[in-house]
């Protein structure tokens, strides 16, 4: 087992905080000296200024937490130097606006349609802060303004807001399951899958691949115990999908509940459809614990999808142990961490004209090979394995309008879903790395 002292380690790295809201502030380096001033704040030198919340476990949970991650502009802007900077990954480098068509980020998800603050050039710090109630993220706000205001300038900012039962804005309970990390204290639903190392997060560890570690930037003070995350602002068209679901309800004969889960691989209270393929009430229930204890092959041998569709958004997200190009089911896992935006949906209002959707951090040691690997191969293609063609994930996928397909396969014969259309169209991204708090103390000391 790999050591890992969890207090150098950004706490949302290695564990979820559930806190109901959540604010993002995208900021802008205006004068190097205080900006590295205000990182030292942020590692508390300061006792009035919230700090970082590393991974170290809490006796008590904070009334908030905050998080810092930097773009490739902001490690520059700080003052890492040039053979620094040219250590890094080069996706990371080019950023998320440049890589947009590489994960599915075209047409009405294109970067012109973005959210100004997400396609500035000089967007350069991205703090994440979460709260326990709308009052601690008000009092947290302001005393990082005051932190922050003479040495950055705030390009924006969103707020997001858990809606009720920890749903998703399509009505799914989301958040259930994360990838075990060895090394850190079990922070999700415990599983029998093989557990992730500690190098497929964190920098400085061996990785999920054979003999392989990812290169660590350079100086080492700097890259050890980071990682990189992929921000996305998706928003969801909840009177679409709703709409796509009763419409197919309609045509196939199937329960709008079914297709949903179908399409999903759990029923919208989080049963997976492998444990549960007929209802999302089973007798005897589930117990909370075992459900992310799965797989889609072994007991249950659902290699041809009956229970759970091979193209269902959980399935591709995450094959498990089912057979994949390159046995690459394990070796692609994605820390998540989201809350939702916009106000609940309401069906006797459907097109209300309010955006809503999902904030999102996509965790990996790799932005090449966990988010844009997902998106691109996974997503937003089939071939990846027997039975999908070139087909695209029903949720996120980034389908044309109206020309996606889905297939739920039956002993009696596949139904297939015609007419599926993008749900979720990306308002921002930003790809950012994740120090250590050494790493923050490091960069504070540049001039
Ligand atoms: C608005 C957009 C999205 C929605 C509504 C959504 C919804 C969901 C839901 C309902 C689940 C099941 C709950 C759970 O297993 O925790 C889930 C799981 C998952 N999603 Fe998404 N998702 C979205 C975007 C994404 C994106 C962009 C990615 C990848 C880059 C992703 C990757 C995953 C993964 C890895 C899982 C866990 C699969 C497993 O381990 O079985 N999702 N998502």
């Amino acid at each position: 087992m790999v050591d890992v002292e969890l207090a150098d380690v950004q706490g949302f790295i290695v564990r979820g905080y559930t806190m109901p809201v959540a604010r993002y502030f995208g900021l802008s380096v205006r004068e190097s000296t205080g900006a590295r001033a205000f990182l030292t704040t942020l590692v508390g030198s300061d006792p009035m200024v919230p700090s970082i919340t590393t991974a170290q476990p809490w006796a008590m949970k904070p009334e908030y937490c905050v998080n810092l991650g930097i773009t490739f502009r902001g490690l520059a802007a700080l003052g890492v130097p040039p053979g620094s900077l040219t250590s890094f990954p080069v996706e990371y480098c080019e950023g998320a606006v440049a890589r947009a068509a590489n994960v599915g980020d075209v047409g009405t998800s294109a970067p012109d349609q973005w959210l100004r603050w997400l396609v500035d050039p000089e967007l350069q710090l991205l703090l994440m802060l979460s709260a326990q109630s709308g009052s601690a993220l008000d009092a947290a706000t302001k005393r990082l303004e005051q932190s922050w205001s003479t040495s950055c300038v705030e390009l924006g900012r969103h707020d997001g807001a858990s809606l009720p039962d920890d749903v998703a804005h399509f009505g799914y309970r989301d958040g259930i399951s994360q990838p075990t990390i060895e090394g850190v204290p079990l922070a999700g639903l415990p599983d029998h899958l093989p557990p992730a190392p500690l190098g497929e997060f964190l920098l400085g560890y061996p990785s999920q691949f054979d003999q392989f570690s990812y290169p660590v930037p350079e100086p080492p003070e700097l890259g050890i115990n980071g990682s990189f995350a992929a921000f996305r602002v998706l928003e969801q068209d909840v009177a679409a999908f709703a709409e796509f679901v009763s419409q197919q309800a309609l045509t196939t004969g199937l329960s709008e509940e079914l297709i949903e889960a179908k399409l999903c691989g759990r029923w919208r209270n989080g049963t997976p459809l492998v444990l549960s393929p007929d209802t999302d009430t089973p007798e005897p229930p589930i117990p909370p614990e075992a459900m992310n204890d799965f797989d889609y092959i072994g007991q249950y041998d659902d290699q041809r999808g009956y229970r759970c569709p091979i193209g269902s958004h959980i399935r591709r997200m995450n094959p498990r142990g089912q057979r994949v190009a390159g046995d690459a089911g394990h070796l692609h896992r994605i820390v998540r961490r989201g809350i939702a935006y916009g106000p609940p949906y309401d069906p006797e209002h459907p097109r209300d004209g309010q955006s809503r959707g999902l904030l999102g951090l996509f965790i990996g040691i790799s932005l090449h090979d966990q988010f844009e690997f997902l998106m691109t191969q996974w997503a937003n293609d089939g071939i990846f394995t027997a039975g999908l063609g070139r087909t695209n994930d029903p949720l996120i996928g980034a389908q044309a309008n109206g020309a996606g397909t889905f297939s739920i396969p039956q002993a009696a014969g596949s139904v297939t879903l015609q007419g599926l259309t993008r749900f979720v169209t990306t308002r921002g991204g930003a790809y950012c790395f994740l120090p250590s708090i050494s790493a923050i103390r490091y960069l504070a000391t540049l001039a």
